[in-house]
């Protein structure tokens, strides 16, 4: 059993969640409760993630800079070094990388969710959308995810479709390609555990600590 990163102190309103898989270190941030902080306090960014947070629009600028904050903020804890000074860079698939740990990164509006491991590791967070937009989006999906939902109809197929997908981005943040992968292509599942697609991919949901309103999974890839 590989043990998880430790994390030494970490800031104010930031929350340390269990999950299925005891070998991932799993923080969840609140950024318009006790993490609020984040959205405003950018001392730890660089000048560079500070221009490129400006190309968005002003809302999705304050929420990408305040995730890449609670992100260097984890990741300083677990490399027990100041979190401006980690150098992130961006794989051939966009994934961002340090050399020390694994990590992965999700926003949904207000919260982030940082997963760190010693393997490759992707996590993933999803607001329960619309009932139309679910009903729309599950068209992405494997040919038998969307035979299971389409016996679902209105918060019930939110719901489970909210659930597939979120299992889907994880295992494939863990796969590290992203949605350059179709998510038509693996079939992981709706309903009970998600079913992963490889050998070497776990993939749970996270339901502890996670606030009514939003589906998360992880996966981490051996
Ligand atoms: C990565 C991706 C799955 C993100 O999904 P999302 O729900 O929009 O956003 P999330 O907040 O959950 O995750 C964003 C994080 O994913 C991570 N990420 C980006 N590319 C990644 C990859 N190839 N593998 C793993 N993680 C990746 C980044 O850490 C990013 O955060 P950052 O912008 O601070 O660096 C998706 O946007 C993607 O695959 N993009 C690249 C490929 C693409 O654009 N294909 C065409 C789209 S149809």
């Amino acid at each position: 059993m590989t043990i998880p990163p430790n994390l030494s102190a970490l800031p104010p309103g930031f929350v340390v969640l269990r999950s299925a898989l005891d070998d991932v270190s799993l923080v969840l941030a609140d950024t318009a409760a006790d993490a609020a902080w984040a959205r405003t306090d950018h001392s730890v960014l660089t000048e560079q993630e500070i221009n490129y947070s400006l190309e968005f629009d002003p809302e999705l600028a304050t929420t990408w800079a305040a995730g890449r904050v609670v992100l260097r903020h984890v990741l300083g804890s677990v490399l027990d070094c100041d979190p401006g000074s980690i150098e992130i860079r961006l794989d051939i698939a966009g994934k961002p990388r340090v050399t020390d740990c694994e990590f992965s990164v999700t926003r949904a509006q207000r919260l982030v969710l940082v997963a760190v491991a010693a393997d490759p590791v992707g996590v993933d967070l999803e607001a329960i959308p619309e009932d139309s937009v679910a009903a729309e989006a599950a068209a992405l999906l494997h040919s038998r995810e969307r035979d299971e939902l389409a016996q679902l109809e209105g918060r019930e197929l939110a719901e489970s479709f909210v659930r597939v997908w979120a299992r889907k981005e994880a295992f494939l943040k863990a796969l590290s390609t992203g949605l350059a992968r179709d998510p038509g292509m693996d079939y992981i599942g709706a309903a009970g555990s998600p079913q992963s697609p490889h050998p070497d991919v776990d993939i749970v949901d996270v339901v502890n600590g996670i606030p009514a309103g939003y589906s998360a999974a992880l996966a981490v890839n051996r």
